[in-house]
């Protein structure tokens, strides 16, 4: 009885942490640790796939991954990658890292993905929010000479056109906007149609 009543009170201490301190970073680092829905996740791949050559060997990093479920995903689908995925909230972070132990092309970092040189890598993928996103340019991207592409899911770079952006139909339809880094047109007014596939 008394082992009892001590495994409920740790897992419901632990619980406890566990909530305080997704709110705190997701309050702190300015967007929660949501996970893409699975029809995102699809369409994802689906472009990944259109945007790899055959044979080639690419770099991807993930910016804030979460939980660990979409690198996962597209390590399985995706042959010749190398993953590495940045993730600063400890909960997601340990779960994630976990999750990617046993696959030598993931790597999981604890890191600030703002501290990192992403110039590096062949393809950024980032599920985050519009200031986020405009931070990350405006600060990191903006005056890279080298190419690469960024897949963000759901929100666009402000005052850039994508050169892709494809509606994944679903019970919440969201948008994948595709910039290509490097050989990028600016614009103060991102016309909302004319470049949309559906
Ligand atoms: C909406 S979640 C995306 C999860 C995952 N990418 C997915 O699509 O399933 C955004 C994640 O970014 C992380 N994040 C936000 N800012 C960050 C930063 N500067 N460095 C590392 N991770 C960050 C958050 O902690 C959160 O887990």
């Amino acid at each position: 009885m008394f082992l009892i009543g001590l495994l409920s009170c740790t897992l419901n201490v632990l619980l406890i942490i566990f909530v305080i301190s997704n709110e705190y970073y997701s309050r702190k680092l300015g967007v929660p640790a949501a996970p893409t829905l699975p029809w995102v996740r699809k369409e994802l791949i689906t472009l990944l796939k259109k945007h790899k050559k055959e044979g080639e060997h690419i770099h991807l990093a993930e910016l804030g991954c979460g939980w660990g479920g979409l690198m996962l995903k597209i390590n399985q689908n995706i042959p010749n990658i190398q993953i590495t995925g940045f993730e600063k909230a400890p909960m997601p972070y340990i779960f994630s890292w976990i999750r990617c132990l046993f696959y030598k092309n993931i790597e999981c970092l604890y890191a600030d993905f703002f501290k990192e040189d992403l110039t590096k890598y062949d393809i950024l993928v980032c599920y985050l929010t519009s200031q986020l996103m405009k931070d990350l340019y405006d600060k990191h991207l903006k005056d890279s000479s080298s190419d690469f592409l960024i897949f963000s899911l759901s929100f666009q770079i402000e005052g850039l056109i994508p050169a892709e952006a494809i509606k994944v139909s679903g019970p919440v339809p969201i948008f994948i906007y595709v910039y290509k880094i490097g050989a990028i047109q600016e614009s103060s007014n991102l016309p909302q149609d004319t470049s949309l596939s559906h």
